[in-house]
């Protein structure tokens, strides 16, 4: 419950920044617009309202997200490489994720076609209940090759991911992330597919090689 409340407390502060996000004296235009600010007025609505709504609101995406254990797991945790865990991700992100596979902005076989079927309740209800699961950190693997992950991380990623690499709004949480699952989101933006597209995350991916990759990978796994 508290990683429950600490994320959708943390769109609040963001919105009162305004479009920016301020780091390390960069700033940096904050992705997103009017789809964004739209769902997390409807994310901040739960979260003013009483516990009751919001339990009730938890229940009805734990029930829908029944079938969605099969792959990402009773609480959002994924025993597969591939697939991602969806406990701790922010709600407004997976709101937008949902909608991309619903609309063809985002492709892949099995989620496309799975995500159109789902009500718009359901889709609010399970994002609420994967976002207030708590996600343990990953094993730390490679140490030498999490530290060229973490320097990386610092100068590139951190002006939108955060320092703890939790994300915002429709920022992505990486922190606990399957490592595999990373790489393959690092590499799908950087093809330019089509399987995944957002401006903000092909241009950066452009810059990085699979050495690079694999050693964010390695590092943001391993977050708590
Ligand atoms: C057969 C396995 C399977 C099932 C069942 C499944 N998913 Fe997925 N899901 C995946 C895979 C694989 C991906 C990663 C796709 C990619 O690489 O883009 C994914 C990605 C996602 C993402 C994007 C996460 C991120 O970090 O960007 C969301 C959100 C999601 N699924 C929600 C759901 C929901 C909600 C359900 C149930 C209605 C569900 N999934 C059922 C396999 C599954
Ligand atoms: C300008 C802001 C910005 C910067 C800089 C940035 N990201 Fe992102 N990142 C985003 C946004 C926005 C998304 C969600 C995009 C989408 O909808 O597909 C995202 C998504 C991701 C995802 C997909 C997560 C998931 O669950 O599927 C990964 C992985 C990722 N970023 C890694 C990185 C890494 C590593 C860096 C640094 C090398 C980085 N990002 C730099 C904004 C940024």
């Amino acid at each position: 419950m508290t990683t429950f409340i600490k994320s959708l407390a943390r769109p609040i502060s963001v919105a009162a920044i305004g479009v920016f996000l301020i780091s390390g004296g960069k700033v940096q235009a904050a992705p997103g617009g009017d789809e964004v600010v739209a769902y997390e007025r409807r994310v901040n609505e739960i979260q003013a309202s009483a516990p009751g709504v919001i339990q009730k609101k938890l229940q009805v995406g734990k029930k829908a997200a029944f079938f969605c254990a099969n792959c990402h797991g009773d609480v959002g945790l994924s025993k597969m490489g591939h697939v991602p865990n969806l406990a701790g991700q922010n709600p407004v992100y997976l709101m937008m994720q949902i909608q991309k596979f619903a609309d063809g902005r985002r492709k892949d076989d099995f989620m496309s076609g799975l995500i159109k079927a789902l009500k718009d309740e359901d889709r609010l209800g399970m994002a609420l209940f994967y976002a207030s699961q708590a996600v343990p950190p990953g094993e730390v693997g490679n140490a030498r090759q999490a530290q060229r992950g973490r320097a990386l991380y610092m100068r590139a990623c951190i002006g939108c991911h955060g320092a703890s690499a939790h994300g915002n709004r429709n920022v992505a949480r990486l922190a606990g992330q399957q490592s595999e699952y990373l790489v393959a989101s690092l590499t799908n933006y950087r093809k330019r597919t089509g399987q995944r597209t957002d401006p903000s995350m092909t241009s950066v991916a452009a810059n990085l090689n699979d050495e690079q990759i694999a050693a964010l990978a390695e590092y943001l796994t391993t977050l708590p």
